[in-house]
């Protein structure tokens, strides 16, 4: 529980995106619960987490929204992307044409989000090493051309889920 001494200095939105499946809903299970769930259901609808944390002695509260990557299930377009001051993109590193869309999520943002909106580019399932489809220079190069940083995690063991969540938090602040 939040005690009522605890003062939120900021609230930042941020908002999940990238194809059905990548790992979007488990990526924020394990950075606001630190939990994750393999028989993982498709979103339905958008959904929110929210966890608060201190960056630069500032108390943030980062209010994380998850939506559903299958394109029938979204009834998203502005609504969604209003107030977005970062967004995390994410695709799965076991799956080619997810990273093959990536481009367009990048459109979509650019269409509906603010200008100044900070994005973070995640590959996810970083655990799935045998089974890589997408090697990581290519990711790299593709965030330097269209400025976004650019993390690989794994929502299964945790690697640099808690980082990356940081240093988009960090670019937002
Ligand atoms: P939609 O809601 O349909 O858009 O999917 P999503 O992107 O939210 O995917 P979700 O988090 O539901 O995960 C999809 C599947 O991938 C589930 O079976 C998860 O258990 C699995 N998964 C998610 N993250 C990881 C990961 O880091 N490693 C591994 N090995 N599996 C993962």
């Amino acid at each position: 529980p939040q005690s009522v001494a605890e003062k939120i200095d900021y609230v930042f939105k941020v908002v999940v995106i990238g194809d059905s499946a990548v790992g979007k809903t488990q990526i924020l299970a394990r950075f606001t619960k630190n939990d994750f769930c393999f028989d993982s259901k498709s979103t339905i609808g958008v959904e929110f987490q929210t966890r608060t944390l201190t960056i630069n002695s500032k108390v943030i509260k980062a209010q994380i929204w998850d939506t559903a990557g299958q394109e029938r299930y979204r009834a998203v377009t502005s609504a969604y992307y209003r107030g977005a001051l970062g967004a995390m993109l994410v695709y799965d590193i076991t799956k080619r044409q997810s990273f093959d869309h990536v481009a367009r999520w990048v459109e979509e943002l650019r269409a509906h989000a603010d200008n100044s909106i900070v994005i973070m580019l995640i590959g996810n399932k970083a655990d799935l090493v045998d089974l890589r489809a997408v090697p990581t220079e290519d990711a790299v190069e593709f965030a330097e051309n269209q400025g976004l940083f650019f993390s690989e995690t794994s929502a299964l063991n945790g690697d640099n889920v808690e980082s990356a969540f940081f240093k988009l938090l960090e670019g937002i602040y």
